[in-house]
């Protein structure tokens, strides 16, 4: 973890000590495939599971072999006037995160709640025809919370997929906390 990081966590720790309990619910989610095609995008929602839960679905299938995947993701905040960044803003090699997760301290983190819902999680090549998914997934609510304590609001995730180095696919999803 770089040292900006960890000095981040550490303020957004004291802040936020007395918030501990709350539910998450995700709230917007698109995904666009941007040509040439190098994906398949077949599902992209989310589902009602009661009142105060839901879940999200994404999955495509490789149209090439994919020896390569970078994402580039950033984290925001909704505040008066839109979206603002928050936190994390970083670039991830996902086949090199999948040789070593340990030496990606956020991304091993964010992984450890999708882990058993993705079948995305070994390195590459993902061979054309691979289905690539999160299925059905819902966030471990006590175990982000005890672990990253954030305020009540409402937060987004902007993601940017490049396969074998170009531009793949875009997937922008948001996610209430009260
Ligand atoms: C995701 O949000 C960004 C702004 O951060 C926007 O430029 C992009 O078009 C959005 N993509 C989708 C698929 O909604
Ligand atoms: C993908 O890779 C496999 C295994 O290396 C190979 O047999 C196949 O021909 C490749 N397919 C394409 C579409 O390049
Ligand atoms: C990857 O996901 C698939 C499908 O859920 C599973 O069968 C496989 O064991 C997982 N592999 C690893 C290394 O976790």
């Amino acid at each position: 973890m770089e040292r900006q990081q960890v000095i981040y966590l550490s303020i957004l720790w004291l802040n936020n000590l007395c918030i501990t309990n709350g539910a998450y619910k995700f709230n917007s989610l698109t995904c666009e495939v941007v040509p040439p095609e190098s994906i398949n995008n077949y599902v992209c929602h989310i589902k009602a599971i009661d009142r105060k839960h839901n879940m999200l679905s994404i999955a495509s299938y490789a149209l090439k072999n994919v020896s390569e995947i970078g994402i580039h993701f950033k984290m925001v905040k909704r505040e008066i006037g839109g979206w603002h960044p928050f936190l994390y803003d970083m670039k991830l090699d996902l086949c090199e995160f999948f040789k070593n997760r340990r030496k990606f301290f956020i991304p091993n983190f964010i992984y450890s709640f999708m882990k058993s819902f993705t079948n995305i999680n070994h390195t590459c090549p993902y061979l054309a025809g691979a289905d690539l998914g999160l299925w059905n997934w819902t966030p471990d609510e006590a175990g982000i919370l005890s672990k990253f304590p954030v305020e009540h609001g409402q937060y987004g995730l902007h993601t940017t997929w490049y396969i074998n180095k170009k531009l793949a696919f875009k997937m922008n999803g948001s996610v209430l906390f009260f």
